[in-house]
């Protein structure tokens, strides 16, 4: 053991001694860097943690959030997450870093490609095999698509007959079934499963539709609830207009924050007209930059403890609303 080691601080300090000559300390930083660089490039699955050292390397110094260069801050997972496409862009035409500041090496810039096109995820995956990530749209709320797409690639490895992390076993359907209950708790109103690897919002609503459904295992489409009911009659349909999801979504789902009383009454819902005027929170027109369709599809209001998501079909509702022009309809 203690040969070994000596051994191996033997061949380092050979390195350091042939690499480094004078100019100690920089070009042990590169053989390093080329070292590290070489390695995260050769990880078959890339997260945030593997890669985060060329930000904080090559960019953080000018884009942080006490200084935003151009508007771009990369020194924490969300701000470069917010961004991906504008960063990665200057990154592969070479734009940024700036000729005044220290390049990146080609193999970092093949690592944020790759990384990019795993996704951007904050985290590794599991499996170490690169998690695809449906399209938008694509997964579906039948437990075919939902197999596919969700248990196979991100549960099943520590949920199975022989590895039943938790004791749970999600490798059939009889045992999906089985703990329904729990899985709709970690996986829509926690979204703590998977542990390390976050699903993505489409994922986690087509788990919660095909759960309100029922959790058929028929291929049939799912019919999603209407939300709420009227208490006589046929149940109103949602439509794409401001009275729609006022009484339809706001009333019961929001107001009890966000109406005179409540602790988000800062952020008023209605009428349309003080609604309207918050323009970070409906921009007409632009549903992407409105944060009445992003916290909501991104299914951060309402607050995971105060009750469930809304549904895709309320969800698109509401971007189809704004799209359209916000209008007082
Ligand atoms: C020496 C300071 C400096 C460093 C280092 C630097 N930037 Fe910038 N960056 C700027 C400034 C200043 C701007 C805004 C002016 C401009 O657009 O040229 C900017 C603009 C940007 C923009 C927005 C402009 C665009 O191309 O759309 C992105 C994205 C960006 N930087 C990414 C990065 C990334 C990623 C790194 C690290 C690999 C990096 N920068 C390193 C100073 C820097
Ligand atoms: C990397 C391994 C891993 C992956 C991947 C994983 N889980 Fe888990 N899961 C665990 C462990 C460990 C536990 C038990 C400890 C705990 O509750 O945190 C657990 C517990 C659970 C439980 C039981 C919680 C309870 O209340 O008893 C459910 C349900 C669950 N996981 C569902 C899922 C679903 C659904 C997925 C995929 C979307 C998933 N898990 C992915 C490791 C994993
Ligand atoms: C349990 C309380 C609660 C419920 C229920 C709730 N919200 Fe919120 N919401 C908040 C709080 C707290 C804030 C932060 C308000 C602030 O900035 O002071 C907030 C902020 C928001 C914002 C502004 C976010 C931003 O950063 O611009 C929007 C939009 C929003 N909520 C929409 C909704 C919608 C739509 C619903 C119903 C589907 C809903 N909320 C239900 C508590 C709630």
């Amino acid at each position: 053991m203690k040969k070994q080691k000596l051994f191996f601080l033997v061949i380092l300090l050979t390195a350091f001694g042939i690499g480094c000559g004078f100019y100690h300390s920089k070009s042990g930083d590169n053989s390093a860097r080329q070292a590290l660089d070489q390695k995260t490039l050769n990880k078959k699955s890339l997260g945030f943690e593997d890669i985060q050292y060329i930000f904080n390397n090559a960019c953080v110094h000018c884009h942080n959030g006490a200084n935003p260069s151009g508007g771009i801050s990369v020194d924490n997972y969300d701000s470069v997450k917010a961004s991906v496409g504008t960063v990665c862009s200057a990154i592969t035409s070479l734009s940024m870093p700036p000729r005044s500041a220290n390049p990146l090496t080609p193999i970092e810039i093949q690592i944020i490609a790759k990384w990019v096109a795993q996704g951007a995820p904050e985290y590794p995956s599991p499996t170490g095999d690169p998690i695809p990530t449906p399209t938008p749209g694509e997964i579906k709320a039948t437990y075919a698509s939902i197999r596919q797409l969700v248990l196979v690639p991100s549960c099943i490895d520590c949920h199975n007959a022989s590895t039943h992390k938790g004791d749970i076993d999600l490798s059939t359907y009889a045992g999906v079934k089985e703990n329904i209950d729990k899985v709709h708790n970690e996986v829509v109103v926690e979204q703590s499963m998977p542990p390390k690897w976050p699903l993505s919002a489409d994922q986690i609503q087509a788990v919660a539709d095909w759960i309100a459904a029922g959790a058929p295992e028929g291929d049939a489409p799912v019919e999603v609830p209407t939300p709420t009911p009227a208490p006589t009659g046929a149940p109103p349909v949602l439509s794409a207009t401001y009275s729609s999801i006022h009484d339809q979504i706001f009333v019961p789902k929001c107001m009890s924050c966000h109406g005179a009383d409540g602790k988000a009454s800062d952020v008023p819902l209605e009428p349309y007209s003080e609604l309207i005027a918050q323009t970070d929170v409906v921009s007409a027109g632009d549903a992407e930059s409105s944060s009445l369709y992003t916290e909501t599809s991104k299914l951060k209001m309402p607050p995971k403890k105060s009750g469930p998501p809304l549904n895709s079909v309320e969800i698109e509702t509401i971007k189809t609303w704004i799209n359209q022009g916000a209008k007082n309809d």
